[in-house]
């Protein structure tokens, strides 16, 4: 990989593993254009990074924001898209809101597949003759591959977004765009709530930090690997999940009771939430 010829368009960078990706390629010399909401705080962290940066503030779900996005993709010619803007679902599926499952799928699943179909004449570089590689990167989750109570619409959203993202590496193998599925598996980010967090706590599940997962992200770059699943024993329970749902289902059915108990204190919060703001 030659980091330093690369100019790179992340999405969610202000997240908690989007600015830990962002510093971690900004360290290998990878020009940037940092995506998000917030103008103040993409500010402050292109602020905080080595080198010069762009930032460009725009929502993925909207047919503007994605327009901008490919506005400064262009103008920038970039090489590299990673798709990591993303929002997490902790909920029962029946009393998960319409507007929460429409979102969920949006930002997860439908902006990143409109986005590379939006983008990948630049990324193909369809005007050049011999065209260098460039790299778009997905990021999953294992539970795209591994379907978990309480987070039925997240995992539509990224069982779909691995479905996708390995279709087009089948379809874009004959081209210079590599394009990979990256699985982070439980990180401490603000993507998972206080009950999320006291429940993987509960579950004895790892949580993992966002400077480690982009570690890995950038070794999966340098070895071009197709797929990675972040940690162990997640990887191994992706392949047997695949393999023998069955033995799966019976590990997580055991665990359904202390799920629903953080469910619950969740929903409570939630509740309380609402009745101060009204
Ligand atoms: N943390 C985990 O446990 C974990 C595990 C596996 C996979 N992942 C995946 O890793 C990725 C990053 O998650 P994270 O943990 O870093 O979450 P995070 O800290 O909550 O950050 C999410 C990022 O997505 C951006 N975003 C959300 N909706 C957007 C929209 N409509 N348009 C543009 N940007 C939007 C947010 O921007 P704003 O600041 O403007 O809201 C923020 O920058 C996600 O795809 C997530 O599914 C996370």
């Amino acid at each position: 990989m030659q980091w330093q010829q690369q100019t790179c368009l992340l999405t969610g960078a202000t997240g908690g593993i989007g600015q830990a990706i962002a510093k971690a390629l900004a360290n290998k010399g990878v020009s940037l254009i940092l995506q998000g909401r917030s103008e103040s705080r993409l500010q402050q962290l292109s602020d905080s990074l080595t080198g010069e940066h762009k930032i460009l503030v725009a929502d993925i779900t909207t047919i503007q924001g994605r327009e901008k996005i490919c506005r400064m993709a262009e103008l920038n010619a970039i090489s590299m898209l990673i798709n990591n803007a993303g929002v997490g679902q902790f909920s029962l599926l029946e009393e998960t809101e319409e507007a929460v499952i429409v979102d969920t799928l949006e930002i997860n699943l439908l902006a990143p597949i409109l986005l590379i179909q939006e983008l990948l004449p630049l990324l193909q570089k369809a005007d050049q003759q011999q065209p260098a590689p460039s790299y778009v990167i997905n990021v999953g989750s294992a539970f795209g591959s591994i379907g978990f109570a309480g987070q039925s619409i997240y995992c539509a959203s990224k069982f779909g977004l691995r479905g996708f993202t390995e279709a087009l590496y089948r379809e874009l193998a004959d081209t210079n765009v590599h394009i990979s599925y990256f699985a982070p598996r439980a990180t401490a980010t603000s993507i998972n709530s206080d009950q999320a967090m006291a429940m993987n706590k509960a579950l004895g599940n790892s949580v993992d930090s966002p400077e480690s997962v982009a570690n890995a992200l950038i070794q999966q770059l340098e070895k071009g690997h197709a797929r990675l699943f972040v940690g162990f024993p997640e990887k191994l329970f992706v392949k047997i999940n695949g393999a023998f749902p069955h033995i799966v289902d019976k590990a997580l059915f055991k665990k359904l009771p202390i799920i629903k108990r953080f469910l619950r204190r969740e929903k409570d919060v939630e509740q309380t939430a609402q009745e101060v703001l009204s």
